[in-house]
């Protein structure tokens, strides 16, 4: 257990790490883990930054408590994002901290009263400011990233962005908390799952707030999970700009389903093809043993994708579906699609999944290849054949 940490003077880091939960919102594999950052600021008012998950309470109000000493109590506590995994905490500080002051937007007082049974709360509008001593604070709502009761903390005198889950990542802090400290390349793998898995869908929402925010000088991005920006805020911010942009690297992926390795066999002739065609980044997933949360990552960071499934009670083989069904949800757009399968006697995938690139709106690269039972060296030709033609479109576009 991390003690807490001074980001600046007088404004700590105090969250914690989790690293028992399996499933992130029961979905999202963790095995990395994840950390639920709270901040503390300590002025001539004491402020906390949104709280913790309710699994580590006991070593979250420890760190506060050898912040503050055994008799300073906390004057407000901000909430710039009300989902569990930083409200867990709440009935406990406030049975700690009674006297403590609620701060947030109109939406945050709503969902409060049914959440948690708390009537009333400090109400502030966009752009309204909190003055706290030397320090001051000033709020900018910044709605669906990814609950509609979402807003950002600016504290104006470090320039400190207390972002919510914007701009945030799995991956527990392992000793280092800053940018300076860690492994970038860890981390924004991680950072990128976390953006594809849960925050991608809201994209034009995420757009909006880093257009709102363009004209504030942020010298620190302060995110609810994952590592604390200070020596490059930058570069977080244009990650997340690009990725919720739909900007694509150059690389295909590669996803099939295959229950007796008819549709296996036509996905390895896909994955040769795009080799010829000169692409080195092939990431491939047989949905069956590949966790949706990392398929969908890799979706979003590669130009190409393409699609493999055989016919399944007249249509999708099921871990497909599900996959498709995320994606159409998150909305994932920009991209190349290929598709290929295979069926018995009704037929199905293929046609479902042509629907999907076509639901979609994505640029579909041809051949489309279906072959019944096991497909014939003609059609593990065609299926080349498509993985060269997506090879050719991604280095075009690379151009
Ligand atoms: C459980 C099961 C259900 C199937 N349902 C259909 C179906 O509804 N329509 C169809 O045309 N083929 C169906 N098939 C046949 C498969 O689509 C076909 O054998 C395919 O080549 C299997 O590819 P795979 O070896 O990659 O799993 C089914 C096969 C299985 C095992
Ligand atoms: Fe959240
Ligand atoms: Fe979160």
């Amino acid at each position: 257990m991390q003690n807490g940490k001074p980001i600046v003077k007088d404004v700590y880091w105090v969250g914690v790490n989790d690293r028992r939960t399996a499933l992130f919102e029961g979905i999202w594999p963790i095995p990395l883990g994840v950390s639920y950052n709270s901040y503390l600021i300590v002025d001539e008012k004491t402020v906390l930054i949104d709280t913790v998950k309710d699994l580590s309470v006991n070593g979250y109000l420890n760190k506060l408590k050898q912040m503050l000493g055994p008799d300073r109590q906390i004057d407000y506590l901000v909430i710039n994002h009300l989902e569990p995994d930083h409200s867990g905490a709440l009935p406990i500080i406030k049975r700690v901290f009674p006297n403590i002051r609620i701060v947030g937007n109109r939406k945050t007082a709503e969902f409060l009263k049914d959440l948690y049974g708390v009537p009333d709360i400090h109400l502030v509008q966009d752009g309204e400011e909190l003055r706290l001593g030397r320090r001051t604070l000033q709020f900018f709502l910044t709605p669906m990233v990814h609950w509609p009761e979402t807003m950002m903390t600016y504290e104006t005198t470090d320039g400190i962005l207390f972002a919510g889950d914007a701009f945030g990542g799995f991956g527990a802090l392992e000793g280092g908390i800053f940018d300076d400290e860690v492994d970038l390349d860890y981390y924004e793998n991680e950072i990128l799952r976390y953006f594809s898995n849960i925050v991608g869908k809201y994209s034009p929402m995420v757009q909006k707030a880093i257009q709102k925010l363009s004209d504030v000088d942020v010298k620190i991005v302060a995110s609810t999970h994952g590592p604390i920006w200070r020596t490059d805020p930058g570069h977080i911010i244009r990650l997340y700009d690009r990725w919720s942009r739909h900007e694509a690297e150059p690389g295909v992926v590669v996803v099939f389903g295959s229950m007796y390795g008819a549709t296996e066999k036509m996905a390895e002739a896909v994955e040769r093809g795009v080799a010829d065609g000169g692409v080195k980044t092939i990431r491939a997933h047989n949905i069956s043993t590949s966790h949706v949360s990392y398929v969908i990552r890799d979706a979003w960071r590669y130009q190409g994708l393409i699609l493999g499934s055989p016919t399944y009670d007249t249509g999708l083989f099921p871990p497909m579906e599900s996959l498709l069904r995320l994606l159409c949800s998150k909305k994932l757009s920009n991209r190349s699609a290929g598709v290929f399968g295979s069926y018995g006697w009704s037929g199905g995938a293929v046609k479902a999944l042509k629907q999907f690139v076509e639901d979609g709106k994505l640029g579909l690269v041809e051949p489309v290849v279906e072959a019944r039972f096991a497909a014939t060296s003609e059609q593990l030709e065609r299926c080349r054949a498509l993985g060269r033609a997506m090879a050719e479109r991604v280095r075009r576009d690379e151009r």
